[in-house]
């Protein structure tokens, strides 16, 4: 494993490993303390965060690293220099890359030009350093977490195609449901199709709420994505019967809510499911840090 782009470079004996590995973290933390030593990270974030900034800053730190935070009040990654230049530029002081960005294509760039691994902290098609957490928080709840039936009910985005392939390559059954016009991008659900089948699991996608039944989680995200600037009302007249709220999780039998955060409350699910029994969104945002604590051990030492 060079950097982690996307889930589907994966193979599932990789995903299982990160997953141990974290959990090792998770519960050990003194063995990892010095992890890191001596080894830098550079954060380069284009979007906003609280989760991803944050839990890679304190995971670092505990591991014995050092981050730096870059933002973009400098203008645009790509404006001021290239990314190329960016990126080998970096990889002279740095171990490894960081990178929160509007286009995939940046991350893919910087991984070319650069000399140094680089993680991906979300782009518009994909978030893997959230999907770890989930399959992490998921593996936590069950014995084998390829048991889990999974539904992600909304917008088809970048956290559905982390998720998608993650599913496929744990041999999970998953279902897909959102509205006509948000389903997740096509290449996506068709290679993660051929994964499902592989591994023995099973990637379904449909419009219609009624496929929520028979699911163990079901997993949401916010409706409009950092950068989408469609209004809201819009948003909201198509999504309304997709949220997640007491009747949709009865409906479902599902013992377990899930969210990436933020949450856009009372839009996409309602504050009892958000704060209610079986939602593990708090165990995502900690589990953040130790999946991401996982994959930096992996890259760098
Ligand atoms: N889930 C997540 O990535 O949150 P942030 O945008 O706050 O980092
Ligand atoms: N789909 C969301 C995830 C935020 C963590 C976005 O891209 O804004």
């Amino acid at each position: 494993m060079q950097h982690l782009l996307s889930i589907k470079e994966l193979t599932q004996s990789q995903l299982l490993a990160i997953i141990e590995l974290a959990k090792k973290i998770k519960h050990n933390p003194a063995e990892y303390r010095r992890a890191l030593d001596g080894k830098s990270v550079v954060m380069l974030f284009e979007k906003p965060s609280l989760r991803t900034r944050v839990s890679f800053d304190i995971g670092i730190n505990k591991l014995g690293g050092h981050c730096l935070y870059l933002d973009q009040q400098n203008g645009a990654l790509g404006q001021r220099e290239t990314v190329a230049d960016f990126a080998t530029n970096i990889s002279c002081w740095a171990d490894a890359i960081v990178a929160r960005t509007y286009s995939h294509t940046t991350i893919e760039q910087l991984a070319l030009h650069g000399t140094v691994p680089v993680i991906n902290a979300l782009s518009d098609l994909y978030h893997p350093c959230q999907a770890l957490a989930d399959f992490l928080t998921l593996s936590e709840q069950f014995d084998d977490v390829s048991q889990a039936k999974l539904a992600y009910v909304g917008d088809g985005n970048n956290v559905t195609h982390s998720l998608i392939y993650g599913a496929a390559i744990l041999g999970m059954t998953m279902t897909v449901i959102c509205p006509e016009g948000a389903f997740p991008d096509a290449l996506v659900v068709t290679e993660a199709q051929a994964l499902a089948q592989k591994n023995g699991g099973k990637l379904t996608l449909s419009a219609d709420i009624n496929a929520i039944e028979g699911h163990d989680a079901v997993y949401t995200d916010t409706w409009i994505s950092m950068g989408d600037d469609t209004p809201l009302a819009d948003i909201k007249a198509r999504f309304a019967p997709y949220q997640v709220n007491s009747e949709l999780m009865a409906q479902a039998g599902a013992k377990f809510f899930m969210h990436c955060l933020p949450a856009h409350r009372g839009v996409e699910v309602t504050d009892e499911v958000m704060d209610g029994q079986g939602s593990l969104i708090l165990h995502q945002a900690e589990n953040r840090m130790h999946a991401q604590n996982a994959v930096l051990v992996t890259l760098l030492s």
